[in-house]
């Protein structure tokens, strides 16, 4: 079974970014404990991060051809991207939104997510321990289909 993992814009900055925000993980040592986690369930993971809607979009529509569910932390584009929601409506994957903030307990327009509503789930305040456990939320919620 393998999930693709995708990051948005200006992940790439983790550790450094607003680190009183986003905490002080790079994207590099998130993607390694990911990485261990899989191995614990026996799943396969494809990390991914791009700054651009468009490729974010085409790697939404490539994971239709062999993943079995996406999760995403679609940053900024949380708020804005109807094409991204699309995208997620359009594979029809079981997907879990991701936050390492609290985006409820932020600015107004952080509250309001276009994909939330098109998602399995949302995790959202729990520091980079969040994609953890969306992680494993979603691999048991799929395990749990196939039965
Ligand atoms: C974020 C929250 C978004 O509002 C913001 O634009 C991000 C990161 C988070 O992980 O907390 O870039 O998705």
């Amino acid at each position: 079974m393998k999930i693709l993992i995708l990051n948005g814009p200006n992940l790439n900055l983790l550790g450094r970014r607003q680190p009183e925000v986003y905490g002080t993980t790079t994207l590099a040592d998130l993607e390694g404990r990911l990485r261990r986690v899989a191995e614990e369930l026996s799943v396969e993971i494809d990390f991914r991060q791009s700054n651009h809607e468009g490729e974010l979009v085409d790697w939404v529509q490539a994971a239709a051809r062999d993943c079995a569910g996406i999760l995403l932390n679609a940053a900024a584009y949380t708020h804005t991207s109807v094409a991204l929601r699309d995208a997620i409506v359009a594979v029809d994957l079981p997907t879990v939104e991701v936050h390492v903030s609290n985006v409820h307990a932020r600015e107004e327009f952080r509250r309001n997510s276009l994909i939330a509503p098109v998602c399995l789930g949302q995790v959202a305040g729990f520091g980079i321990s969040g994609y953890e456990w969306a992680l494993r939320g979603l691999v048991e919620h799929l395990r749990a289909c196939v039965i």
